[in-house]
């Protein structure tokens, strides 16, 4: 009997597909993804590569947006995820009815949106934005008198807030997994390592943002982990960027930030259970059943495909 991943390998061949993963999945995905000539990346990178990529079949090993902001890009190519029931807390607080209300209440701000939302919601934006754009974008819509409608998340949306000083209306969405980091006890773990430098995702909590050395997508942080010169990492973000970040920085200390404390219900939960779902067994299934397929309205997909190229031609 083959290894499962020979099995992958194998049938990834012979369906002509490629295989796209987040930093968050299975660590062994990860490694068949770019063994196979597929991609390990943030949702940005990972959007871009099933676009220009010349396989027939993408398959997706992250949530349903990232397999939605697929098909959306390449409506000619076949797009599978992993499991149907991956989504994100992000998307399931923003549901299309109740957010096209809240636009049309203020039909003078230009509705910017995070990647983790569905096909419905981005097609009800003006631009979609990802972590690491998410600044550049909102900078650029000031800069232009424009005042901003941020969905979903409230954490991303204050720091980009914050940070640019824009006129931004937020809606109240959060993602569970980085909801639970908590700052009292990220004080305590960098007394004890004073030496150590503090990298957050900033869907984040402000109160932990505003501890961080580098606030940044999951591809900054790994960039950071790489290129900066201390030897002690914590970091605040889905533990599933460990094995990137112990590749590219084999001899480096890496240490979880705490997600204990007051109002946390668990005391080191920082792993997203939707991307847990994805898994080498149901990768194999997908790939041999074509189940999971995603399929996106075409009016929908017309309109969220102008909000996200808007995003991809701004950051080419
Ligand atoms: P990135 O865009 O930084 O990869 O983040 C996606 C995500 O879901 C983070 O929780
Ligand atoms: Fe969504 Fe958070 Fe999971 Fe990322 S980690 S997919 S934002 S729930």
């Amino acid at each position: 009997m083959l290894l499962i991943q020979e099995q992958i390998k194998t049938a990834l061949k012979a369906r002509d597909a490629v295989l796209v993963a987040h930093y968050y999945v299975d660590t062994k995905l990860q490694i068949l993804a770019e063994a196979t000539g597929g991609i390990v990346s943030d949702s940005l990178e990972m959007a871009r590569f099933g676009q220009n990529s010349n396989a027939n079949l993408i398959i997706v090993a992250g949530v349903k947006f990232m397999g939605e902001t697929a098909k959306i890009l390449s409506p000619e190519k076949t797009v599978l995820v992993l499991d149907n029931n991956a989504t994100c807390s992000l998307d399931e607080d923003c549901p299309i009815e109740t957010f096209s209300k809240f636009c049309d209440q203020h039909p003078d701000r230009t509705v910017v949106v995070y990647a983790n939302t569905s096909a419905q919601v981005k097609a009800r934006a003006d631009w979609v934005v990802t972590s690491g754009s998410a600044f550049n974008v909102v900078k650029h819509l000031k800069i232009n008198g424009k005042k901003i409608l941020w969905a979903p998340d409230k954490h991303l949306g204050n720091y980009v807030k914050n940070k640019t000083g824009a006129d931004m209306l937020l809606w109240q969405g959060a993602c569970v997994v980085h909801e639970r980091f908590k700052a009292k006890t990220l004080i305590q773990l960098q007394n004890k390592y004073p030496e150590a430098a503090t990298l957050v995702h900033p869907e984040s909590p402000q109160e932990v943002v505003d501890l961080a050395d580098v606030v940044g997508s999951t591809t900054a942080l790994i960039n950071a982990v790489k290129n900066r010169k201390e030897q002690t990492f914590i970091i605040a973000t889905d533990n599933g960027i460990f094995h990137k970040m112990h590749e590219v920085a084999p001899n480096k200390k890496l240490i979880e930030a705490p997600t204990m404390g007051v109002g946390a219900d668990c005391e080191s939960c920082a792993h997203c259970e939707w991307m847990a779902m994805n898994t080498l067994e149901n990768c194999l299934s997908t790939l041999q059943t074509g189940n999971n397929e995603i399929f996106i309205n075409a009016n929908i997909r017309k309109k969220a495909k102008n909000a996200i190229q808007k995003l991809l031609d701004f950051t080419a």
